[in-house]
């Protein structure tokens, strides 16, 4: 299994390139399963998770070509077309989905397109029990009917298909949001979906299916209101920029000092965490190509932080602004308020010295003036990356085991940081 192993102490300095967005990459090729025309999807980013779903989508019938594969120099993304002329098999198992929780997404549009989707109850990270229950709730409400039999989800919709209707989730979900509204837009009549998620993603993926022909208005707001349509058709479509990679990067920086530019980045897309980082002692700004953070890379000011759904501080940031509070001057209250158990990079944490007290849903963190190098664990996807954080500052040497975590988020991270003067590699064993 491969590890990075890093050596702290390096400021960062130069430009990185944002790779395009994971969480909106997913359900724009789940979004291919809606029509037997080909959907071209531009900026996919080169990640394990994207390489699991296609596994999923190929299961299914789709037709999968990478065209253009990313250049070394330019790091730009890949251009990927999906064909579901046919769906062959309506079933996603248990063996595929099991890897990664956005393929029980494929639920929505097989149930839209096919009037039914047999769907192993997912895996994925294991920062929550992330239950499905606004998801089947949402699909009902549609008129579907659900059983849930050996682990599997059961869905049919009724003989002249989905209805459209009022659906309205008990608290903000992504997945669940995506699912609804791509069973939605074939359905007949009107669907409103209110609570809905706002995440940028969730407005790529809409603007996506209006380019198909859906119609769907309210965009980024928490009211989403969809018309349903015979049939969808094909489109070219760009995947957005990374705003979770960006701002990951953008707290490297700011943990190592240095002046960088993330270049695609769009600071607007992640405000609240960079109103966190301003507030600390970064500066931060919007350029034509991109946003820059620069940081000297000492005496941060500590500020405390809640992670909330868009336009809130994202739980997937948490972790790494963690890190790079383990060496502000002062104590910070970090509270998460999305995953009851995403908090395990803590154990890892504290293996480079740092000083984090969990009491409930809050980590307290007291800086210390310096973090030294440790053998640590990647424990989830964006855990993972809070460890590459820690040991790019840490006194001497810092190996990440388990790094088959980052790789399903990050598309060649060390690399990136490599280009900037970070003091990193990957060994294979
Ligand atoms: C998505 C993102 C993930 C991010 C998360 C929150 C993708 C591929 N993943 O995950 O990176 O951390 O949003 O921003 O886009 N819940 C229920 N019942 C449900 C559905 C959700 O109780 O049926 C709960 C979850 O357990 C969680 C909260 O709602 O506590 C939010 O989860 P959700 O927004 O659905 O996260 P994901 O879509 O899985």
């Amino acid at each position: 299994m491969d590890k990075i192993r890093i050596i702290g102490g390096n400021q960062l300095n130069g430009e990185i390139t944002i790779s395009g967005a994971k969480n909106a990459a997913l359900p724009l090729m789940i979004a291919s399963l809606l029509t037997d025309e080909e959907l071209v999807l531009d900026n996919v980013p080169n990640l394990a998770d994207v390489k699991q779903l296609q596994k999923i989508l190929e299961n299914h019938g789709v037709e999968i070509n990478i065209s253009d594969h990313i250049k070394t120099d330019d790091m730009g993304g890949q251009k990927v077309s999906f064909k579901a002329k046919t769906i062959s098999d309506t079933c996603a198992p248990y063996e595929l989905v099991s890897a990664m929780r956005a393929s029980f997404w494929v639920i929505g549009p097989l149930l839209g397109r096919m009037g039914e989707a047999k769907v192993s109850l997912p895996g994925g990270c294991a920062i929550g029990t992330r239950p499905v229950d606004f998801f089947l709730d949402g699909l009902k409400a549609l008129g579907a009917q659900i059983e849930i039999e050996d682990g599997y989800v059961i869905a049919k919709a009724p003989e002249d298909g989905l209805r459209g209707n009022r659906v309205h989730f008990p608290r903000i979900s992504v997945g669940a949001t995506h699912t609804v509204m791509m069973a939605a837009v074939l359905a007949k009549g009107i669907t409103i979906i209110e609570n809905a998620a706002c995440e940028p993603e969730i407005g790529n993926v809409a603007r996506c299916l209006i380019a198909m022909g859906a119609k769907i208005s309210g965009l980024d707001t928490h009211t989403l209101t969809i018309e349903g349509v015979e049939k969808l058709n094909g489109a070219n479509f760009e995947v957005l920029p990374d705003r979770i990679e960006a701002g990951t990067f953008a707290m490297a920086v700011a943990m190592s000092g240095g002046d960088v530019l993330m270049r695609k980045g769009r600071a607007s897309d992640l405000q609240a965490a960079v109103d966190v980082l301003i507030k600390a002692g970064v500066e931060i700004e919007q350029e034509e190509n991109g946003f820059r953070v620069k940081a000297n890379g000492a005496g941060l000011r500590p500020i405390d932080v809640e992670t909330d759904p868009f336009p809130g501080f994202p739980t997937d940031l948490q972790a790494q602004y963690m890190a790079l509070m383990t060496r502000a001057a002062g104590v910070t209250n970090i509270k998460e308020t999305i995953f009851e158990n995403r908090f395990m990079h803590v154990a890892e944490l504290a293996r480079f010295g740092a000083d984090i007290k969990v009491d409930g849903q809050s980590a307290i963190v007291s800086g210390v003036p310096q973090l030294s190098g440790a053998q640590v664990m990647a424990t989830d996807l964006r855990a993972s990356v809070s460890l590459v954080i820690a040991g790019l500052v840490a006194n001497g040497e810092t190996i990440v085991s388990r790094i088959y975590h980052l790789d399903r988020g990050f598309e060649r991270l060390e690399e990136k940081l490599r280009r900037c003067g970070a003091d990193i590699e990957r060994i294979s064993e």
